[in-house]
This record gives C-alpha cells, structure tokens and sequence, in this order.
C-alpha cells in the first residue's frame, strides 16, 4: 500500500490472480518485478503578480498521484486535456522537478536526485513526445540525431556509432540508407520512427511515450502503435502511454489508469476497466469510444458530461468531479473519496462506484459517521 500524501491511496498489493484479473500487479523491487514506483506525487506550478512576482495562487497539475509499473509491463495513462497526464510524464523523467511525492525507479529515490547523478540513469528512462516534427532538430541529419545518446553518454558502440545507428533504423522500419537524410525529407509517421529509434539507441528500461500517435494520421497510428508492441516484445522494454484517445490505451496496455483534475480516479486492468469502469468519469469517457461492431452499439448509451473540466487553480473540494457527476450527492463534496480495491486489482475513488456489489464504500460509511458526530457536536441554536 503506498499513501499519498494524505488524500489518495492506491495500494499495489494484490490478492492471487483471478479469472478476470489476469495482468499480474507488482509487488516489490526486491523481487527484481517492480520498475517504477509513483508515491503521492504532485506538481503545483506558482501563479505570481506584480513587480515583485509573488506567488498568488498555484496551478494544481498534478495532485497525490501515486501508481506503480512492473517490468516488462505498459500502463496506459489516460484523461481529459489539461488532467495533469504529461506533467507526470516529465516528472518521471525529471525534466520537471515535484512538489511533493516520490519517485522511485530500480529502488532508487530519483525524486531528488541531481541531474549530475541522474545523468546514467538518462540511459534507462526515455521518453517520445507528441510531436514529431518539433521535436527533432530540423538542421540535424537522421544519423545525427539517433546517434546523439551516444554521444551525450560518452558511449561507443562496438561496431561504430554509425553501425549501431543504423541497425537501429533498421528495427523501427526505417532504411539504414537514410543515415544523412534530414528529418523534412520524411513522412509524420516516419518522424515519429525516428523519435522512436532516438530513444531505444541506449537501449532504455522504461519508456514513457507522450501521446506518440495522436499527432499522425488515422492510417499510420496503428503502424506506429503496433512498432511499439513488436519493440517492446524484442527489446524487453516497459511503458508509460500516455493518451487522451482511449482505443489507443486500450490496444496497447496491460493496465489502464485514468486521471481526472490531477487525480487517479481509476486504475485495473485493461480488460476489466473496459468491460466494468467503477467510476462514473471512466463510464463517461468509454460511453464516448465509438464501438465498430453495430451489433454492441446500441447495448451502450452515451453519457454527456455536463460543463467544463473545472479549473485546476480551484479544483472543486472532495471529489473533483462532483461538478459535473450525475450521482454526485452531498457526501461528494464533502468528503474526498479514497481511491480503493474494489475488486482484486482494481482500484476506483467514488463514492458511488458502479459494476460492483459495493453499493457504498467503507469510506462513505466512516464519512457518514463523522458527519453525524460533528452534527451532533454542533452547539444548538
Ligand atoms: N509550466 C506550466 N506552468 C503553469 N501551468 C502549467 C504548466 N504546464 C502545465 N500547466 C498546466 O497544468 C495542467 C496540466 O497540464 P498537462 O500538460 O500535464 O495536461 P495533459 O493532461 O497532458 O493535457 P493534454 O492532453 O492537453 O496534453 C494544465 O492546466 C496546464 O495548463
Ligand atoms: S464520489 Fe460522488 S461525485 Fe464523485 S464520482 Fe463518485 S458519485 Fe460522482
Ligand atoms: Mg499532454
């Protein structure tokens, strides 16, 4: 069980494996199963004013998120824009620096560490952005570019730089012929291999992938998408995908967790998120996937979210979602839900839940009794 911080729990113990849970949950570091371990992790960027630019209020990225992945494993991170998804992503990478919470990669606290301390570790922990065109240095060739970890780790290859290069390219589908080409000369999808091929030159442990095919065309995502799943078979790697497009996450993770406002309201395994979503937002967001096959089409209703994502520099108090949830009761803007095992390894924050026999959680009842006493110990008028 790891807290987080006070306000959200997701406990990464699970009981024996069952039927319908078949995605193993990771247990320890010791075990050599655990990669990554997020604690209560949280980034709230200052607002400032002024002259003197004092801080006036904070924006609310990410709030106690806390969630572990296994080795060899990918964890699909999911949610609206602006739920905090890619300011997790770049804390895990240390690009940005963490409010409050922990890190832990390989056993290592990497919350705080410096970057010079961090810099071997650059080599285990890669990341590919959304955006293939401006994340590749236009005046650079694509031998360059790939060979650039090289390098910047002061590493050579046995067989050369350029060789390792573009055996590489060869791997994510690219030809080796392509080294002095410069990135304008390729396809959105061909960039996005290059991206690819950047981050697997030193042969990472984990790879966290921000949005890698939303920016492509419809036709190449699935290429894309299928690239990952072959490299991950071939090179042992493990994921972070990151993606607002739920049939991206769904095709390609072991386990799914959807953020809502800064907050994991939901985390299981893929199949049993797709066929049993807990939570109401996670039953939204699904409601919305269109589903190819007619026949299943009209089993599922759309639900319509009322209203914006509300603002992250004044997230609604206790569940952030009760602004715009269709069971919201006065009990969900009281107390904040705590993000509990509902159902062996699935884990869901809400009052509330649906697809479950748990009509109300322990939380709601503990909540329920200490609103009683505080009514209670209320002076009479
Ligand atoms: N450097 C920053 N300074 C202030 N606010 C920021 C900064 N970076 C992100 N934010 C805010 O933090 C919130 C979360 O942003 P983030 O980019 O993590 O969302 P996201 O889930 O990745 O969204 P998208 O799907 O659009 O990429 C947003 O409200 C965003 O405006
Ligand atoms: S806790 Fe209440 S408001 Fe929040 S998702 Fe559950 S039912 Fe909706
Ligand atoms: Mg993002």
């Amino acid at each position: 069980m790891t807290s987080t911080g006070g306000n959200e729990t997701v406990s990464t113990s699970k009981t024996p494996a069952e039927p319908n849970t078949p995605a193993k949950e990771p247990r320890s570091f010791e075990d050599g199963e655990l990669l990554l371990e997020v604690d209560g992790l949280g980034k709230h960027f200052p607002v400032t004013a002024g002259l003197l630019r004092r801080q006036v209020a904070a924006v609310k990225a990410v709030d106690g998120v806390s969630f572990s992945v296994r080795k060899g494993e990918t964890l699909g991170l999911v949610g609206e824009s602006g739920c905090g998804k890619s300011t997790t992503g770049r804390m895990i990478m240390r690009l940005l620096d963490p409010s409050f919470g922990k890190i832990t990669f390989e056993g290592q606290d990497i919350t705080r560490m410096s970057q010079g301390r961090l810099r071997p570790l650059r080599r285990d922990l890669q990341m590919i952005f959304q955006d293939p065109y401006s994340s590749l240095n236009p005046r650079k060739t694509v031998g360059a570019i790939v060979g650039a970890p090289f390098k910047l780790q002061n590493i050579e290859a046995k067989q050369g730089v350029k060789k390792a290069v573009q055996e590489i390219l060869e791997l994510v589908g690219l030809n080796p012929e392509h080294y002095n080409r410069y990135p304008h000369e390729f396809s959105g999808g061909q960039r996005q291999r290059i991206g690819i091929a950047r981050t697997l030159a030193l042969k990472p442990k984990l790879i966290i992938a921000d949005e890698p095919v939303s920016a492509l065309d419809v036709s190449v995502q699935a290429q894309v998408v299928n690239l990952l799943e072959d490299l991950q078979d071939e090179l042992d790697l493990t994921y972070v995908v990151i993606a607002h497009d739920l049939s991206v996450v769904r095709h390609i993770s072991d386990r799914v967790a959807v953020m809502y406002l800064g907050k994991i309201v939901e985390v299981a395994d893929r199949a049993d998120l797709y066929e049993r979503p807990m939570h109401p937002y996670t039953n939204a967001l699904l409601s919305a996937v269109p589903i190819p096959d007619p026949a299943e089409r009209g089993e599922r209703k759309r639900i319509r979210l009322q209203g914006d994502v509300p603002s992250p520099l004044d997230p609604p108090p206790a569940c952030r979602f009760h602004t715009r949830c269709w069971k919201a009761q006065e009990i969900c803007k009281q107390v904040e839900p705590p993000l509990e095992e509902l159902s062996p390894g699935h884990y869901a924050a809400c009052h509330f839940p649906e697809n479950t026999t748990v009509s109300a959680t322990d939380a709601v009842a503990k909540a329920r009794v200490s609103t009683a006493k505080a009514a209670a110990d209320e002076p009479a008028e």
